[in-house]
């Protein structure tokens, strides 16, 4: 999956010499204040500010009537912000629209589940269908293309804002209903794969087929499942409409999406064949709970991120103060911005972009933090801290384009998030997927080591440990592929609720975890869902052989087995299964399988990974990672890059291994909290 030829072609066209710094930048707002856009440039100049993402709300301004296009301002911005040295991401403005186009062509506006057309107003709320918006965008888009698309200061394209959501108009209705029509062919393979049996559901057509509704099919859920697909397909279709315009226009740039945080609503994986590179949106709410809690959080997102395509990301937006939109925008402390941003390049990233450079002085955004605030000056806490970050990424130029290998992934796959969402099952309130990934991904990091969060979709043969925590839907025979890479030496990790259904949510027969009842040793017999206030306990069995010894928490779920052929490394401490098996591992062909029947708690996997770790044999960089002290790792052909972040609330001692030399922060072995070193080793 990752790692292919093209790919590996692909990034090496993408070289920017240099980190990127700098963000979303709205200069159509201030064209009447020539002042301000003269001083903007000189204070970026003076932040280390390289980079500016221009254009992305600019469509009113760019074609204020329909076929009167004004792109002047733009080519003058372009030009003036590259003699300077100053790089331009260049968007496409798809992500809002004209009153004029929304007036004169209703279609272009989405409409919701409900089935009502939205009004005017707003951002990203187009059709992702009407012919007459995708005309209207690539008219728009071959034109930036052919008149800034050689433009030497621009460096990439930022293709729309943040794509989400969905559009349930009769034009979008109908192109999923061929979509169905091409992945099951014949309306009976439907049927059956979407057990429509059940309540008297059977489709007699496709043209029958409606999208979910709040007031019609709701339950149904492969018909949900299968509109999540499409609704992501249609995204992605979209976005290949605007990368053509932009190619017919004579641009040959790279392109890329700015991504959401966890976001639910689309598939983030498909996109790794659309875009060049992946970039995201960061605006993680520090000092809500303890800093190293949401740096994991934080730093999940950024190896999610990172490992669509396998190759280094970009920070596209970032919050240089707080932002507005939260329920309460927290100030961050001193020093929290560099270490945010610093967390970043840590995880891969070749750049930190923020929103925005220059404060709106209007709006629903009036209020989010800029480099440059209302009050207009460079002599502020924010410009201070933007500057030092500056000058750390340029202090980390050399970084710039390494890559990350991981020695081991956990597998948080969306389209199973979705399944697991729907299932009616044990515990509507809540299944804590996101929650037990996370978990696993916190404890392999506590090793120190590099972890890719991979999708059903990711070559597995690489990693010495693959954690699969709740793979609840076995899609496109998934089950093999795990059971392959145990076999051939893989360290596998499944859990509770794994391996019930296939890829239309259709229940297996004949025993779970489906296809795995050999490699594990075991079939599941039943799962217990725990009310809030109730937990369970595992209790380490004396002798076994990983050498586990305490005793651990578990809630929200408690799964019964019963074991063929496995060792039993833990059982239940409670209720009327006390005694029964909760941990069990089998040594498999080469590898070995280890089962978690229950939502243990974090120290059960941290001390598990801890051990898992030794028998697979994996050498950590670091041998002793302090707790609270984040490590990762990136490398070049030449050189080996160790980042170390301290998110505890006290200095830390972390010791500089005699082969490294210190090119970014402190070199004494005590680490202030928020501090960043950055070490280098050649190969
Ligand atoms: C998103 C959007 C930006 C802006 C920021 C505010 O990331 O892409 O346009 O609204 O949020 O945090
Ligand atoms: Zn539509």
């Amino acid at each position: 999956y990752h790692g292919n030829k093209k790919e590996i072609e692909m990034a090496k066209k993408i070289e920017y010499g240099r980190m990127l710094h700098g963000g979303d930048y709205n200069p159509e707002q201030w064209l009447d204040r020539p002042d301000i856009l003269k001083k903007d440039i000189e204070y970026f100049k003076k932040a280390h500010i390289n980079t500016v993402s221009v254009g992305i709300f600019s469509w009113a301004v760019l074609e204020p009537e329909e076929g009167k296009y004004n792109l002047g301002w733009l080519e003058e911005i372009i030009d003036n912000l590259y003699k300077e040295g100053i790089s331009t991401i260049l968007a496409t403005p798809s992500g809002a629209r004209p009153k004029w186009m929304a007036d004169k062509y209703p279609e272009v506006l989405r409409m919701d589940p409900d089935r009502t057309r939205r009004f005017f107003g707003g951002r990203h709320n187009h059709c992702y269908t009407s012919p007459v918006y995708r005309q209207k965008v690539h008219d728009m888009d071959k034109l930036l293309s052919q008149r800034l698309g050689s433009h030497p200061g621009v460096i990439l394209w930022h293709i729309s804002n943040e794509f989400g959501g969905e559009c349930y108009c009769p034009l979008c209705q109908q192109k999923f209903r061929e979509w169905l029509k091409e992945k099951y062919g014949t309306i009976e393979k439907l049927n059956s794969s979407w057990c429509t049996t059940f309540w008297s559901h059977i489709y007699n057509s496709f043209d029958q087929i409606e999208a979910p509704s709040p007031k019609g099919e709701n339950e149904l859920h492969a018909l949900k499942l299968d509109w999540n697909r499409f609704v992501t397909d249609r995204t992605i279709d979209f976005i290949k409409g605007e990368v053509a315009a932009i190619r017919e226009g004579g641009s040959e740039l790279p392109v890329t999406a700015n991504l959401m945080y966890d976001y639910n609503g689309l598939d983030y994986k498909k996109f790794r064949d659309v875009l060049d590179v992946v970039s995201w949106d960061n605006y993680p709410g520090w000092h809500k709970k303890e800093e190293y809690l949401t740096a994991i959080d934080a730093g999940m997102q950024h190896d999610l991120m990172r490992s669509i395509k396998n190759q280094p990301f970009l920070l596209m937006e970032s919050c240089p103060s707080a932002t507005n939109w939260k329920p309460i925008n927290k100030l961050k402390k001193p020093g929290m911005m560099l270490a945010a941003s610093l967390q970043a390049v840590a995880h891969g990233s070749d750049s930190v972009l923020y929103f925005q450079l220059h404060q709106s002085q209007g709006a629903s955004e009036k209020f989010h933090g800029a480099v440059i605030d209302h009050y207009g000056g460079e002599d502020t806490r924010v410009f201070k801290e933007v500057t030092e970050v500056g000058e750390a990424l340029e202090a980390l130029k050399e970084v710039c384009g390494s890559q990350m290998k991981s020695p081991v992934a956990v597998l948080y796959d969306r389209e199973n998030n979705w399944a697991i969402q729907d299932a009616q099952g044990p515990r509507n309130e809540n299944m804590f997927y996101t929650e037990a990934v996370q978990k696993q991904y916190r404890a392999l990091r506590e090793q120190g080591l590099n972890v890719d969060v991979i999708s059903m979709e990711h070559e597995l043969s690489s990693y010495k440990i693959v954690a699969a925590p709740m793979a609840y839907m076995f899609k496109d025979g998934y089950e093999e592929r795990l059971r392959a890479y145990a076999e051939n030496g893989g360290t596998l990790v499944i859990t509770y609720w794994t391996g019930l259904v296939d890829g239309t949510d259709k229940c297996f027969l004949g025993g779970t975890p489906y296809g795995l009842l050999e490699a594990a040793g075991l079939r599941t017999t039943e799962i217990d869902a725990l009310y809030d206030w109730e937990e369970n306990h595992g209790i380490s069995e004396p002798g076994n052989h990983l050498g586990i010894s305490g005793t651990y928490t578990c809630k929200n779920l408690c799964e019964l087995v019963k074991v063929s052929d496995a060792e039993v490394l833990m059982r239940y401490g409670d209720d009327f299964y006390t005694g029964a098996p909760v941990v069990t591992h089998k040594a498999y062909g080469k590898g070995h399988v280890y089962y978690v029947g229950a939502d243990m708690e974090q120290a059960f996997y941290s001390d598990f990974y801890g051990k898992a770790a030794k028998e697979t044999g994996i050498q950590a960089p670091l041998g002793f990672v302090p707790a609270e002290v984040s490590v990762t790792l990136r490398e070049n052909q030449e050189n080996e890059y160790l980042f170390i972040q301290n998110y505890a609330r006290e200095t830390k001692a972390v010791p500089v291994p005699a082969e490294y030399e210190v090119i970014y922060g402190a070199a004494d072995e005590i680490m202030q909290p928020l501090a960043t070193r950055v070490l280098k080793k050649k190969k």
